[in-house]
């Protein structure tokens, strides 16, 4: 949908913006840019729209060069949440949110529904906001407007720049979640910028990690920590494992780890002390229960599949349980033990200080 090839910035005074950077954002793709402040973020961005002009290489739209779309229209198709908000003060929310509409000449009819439905959408009333000014708007309401505004139009592609970050954390939360509905919904491709590393987790697909004007890791917030390509990538990523990782992430999908059928209930009894619980499935692969080798117990706690491992940590505990099935549904997808969390969080941070680039 969106492709930088070799793209690099170099401002009339020197400084290099960005180096050569690559990447392809798919159609629907909720892509993030994240790295330090001055790495070259907002300038990436503001390349999409052309706001600012690369000095080598090539960006395309649906395989089109940029410079081959008529400003305006290219514009009008990319929603833009600016860094700093910027509604205009002088304007109604209503009329704040109608600009590109208005430029598109749709219908007086067709705007007024518009802004109410993008209202109610995040959680404004529209009878109570369509007619405030900015000025009567808190920084969090503000910010919604800002956002819904780059909806309007009903663009293809919406580009964000740090959009949550004057925000307060649970504001901020619940921003991100209506975001992150509001994109599947309507299957938009968005480029996020943020600093903040949760809520590129929290958002992306896929999350582009950059350094000086480079992108040093293109990749899905889970590999971004399982599998950092540096010391750089680790250090930025810092200690989130338990909060991002899930059950499916650490759990054993041991060779002959569950009894399908009634017959190999028999063959266990055979086994004499059981180390691992021996989980019954039925044909469909459904948990039916535990094995504790002279009846099927039923009532047992399982794990869903995307668990987080700080949330599993927790119900282990609470169970005091030192082994638990995995289920992804109904389905028994493998079996998590406490101690393999445990070593698995051991094992990964002592790779972190050995590592370096
Ligand atoms: N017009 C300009 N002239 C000269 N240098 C510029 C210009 N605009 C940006 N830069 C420089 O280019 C680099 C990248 O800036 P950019 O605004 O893209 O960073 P960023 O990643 O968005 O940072 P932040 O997280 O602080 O917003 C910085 O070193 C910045 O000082
Ligand atoms: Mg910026």
């Amino acid at each position: 949908m969106i492709t930088f090839s070799s793209v690099s910035k170099t401002f009339e005074d020197g400084t290099e913006g960005l180096k050569s950077l690559d990447f392809r954002i798919r159609e629907g793709e909720f892509f993030v840019l994240i790295g330090p402040s001055g790495c070259g973020k907002t300038t990436a961005l503001k390349m999409i729209n052309r706001l600012i002009e690369p000095t080598t290489g090539e960006i395309r739209i649906r395989d089109r060069e940029v410079h081959t779309f008529n400003i305006h229209e290219l514009r009008w198709n990319i929603g833009y949440v600016l860094q700093q908000i910027a509604l205009f003060p002088h304007l109604t929310v209503a009329e704040n949110i109608a600009v590109v509409p208005e430029m598109r000449r749709w219908s007086k009819e067709r705007i007024r529904k518009r802004v109410d439905e993008l209202l109610d959408m995040v959680g404004l009333e529209p009878s109570v906001f369509r007619g405030r000014k900015p000025a009567e708007l808190s920084g969090g309401q503000q910010q919604r407007i800002g956002v819904v505004r780059a909806l309007a139009g009903d663009p293809e592609m919406i580009v964000m720049d740090e959009p949550f970050s004057a925000l307060d954390p649970i504001t901020r939360e619940q921003l991100q979640q209506d975001i992150r509905n509001l994109q599947q919904e309507i299957r938009k491709t968005v480029v996020f910028v943020t600093h903040d590393m949760d809520e590129a987790m929290a958002l992306g697909d896929r999350v582009c990690l950059m350094r000086q004007g480079e992108a040093v890791q293109i990749d899905t917030p889970q590999n971004l920590i399982t599998r950092p390509v540096n010391s750089f990538v680790r250090q930025f990523i810092g200690d989130r494992k338990t909060a991002w990782l899930t059950a499916v992430d650490v759990m054993m999908e041991p060779a002959d780890p569950y009894l399908t059928t009634e017959e190999r209930l028999a063959e266990a009894e055979g086994r004499g002390p059981v180390r691992l619980p021996l989980y019954v499935r039925d044909q469909q692969g459904h948990l039916k229960g535990e094995w504790n080798g002279h009846s099927l117990k039923t009532d047992i706690l399982a794990i869903e599949n995307d668990t987080k491992l700080r949330d599993a940590v927790r119900l282990f505990q609470e169970a005091d349980r030192e082994v638990l099935p995995v289920v992804k549904g109904n389905r028994l997808v493998g079996v998590l033990s406490y101690r393999s969390i445990v070593s698995y969080l051991e094992k990964s941070s002592r790779e972190g200080e050995v590592g370096s680039v």
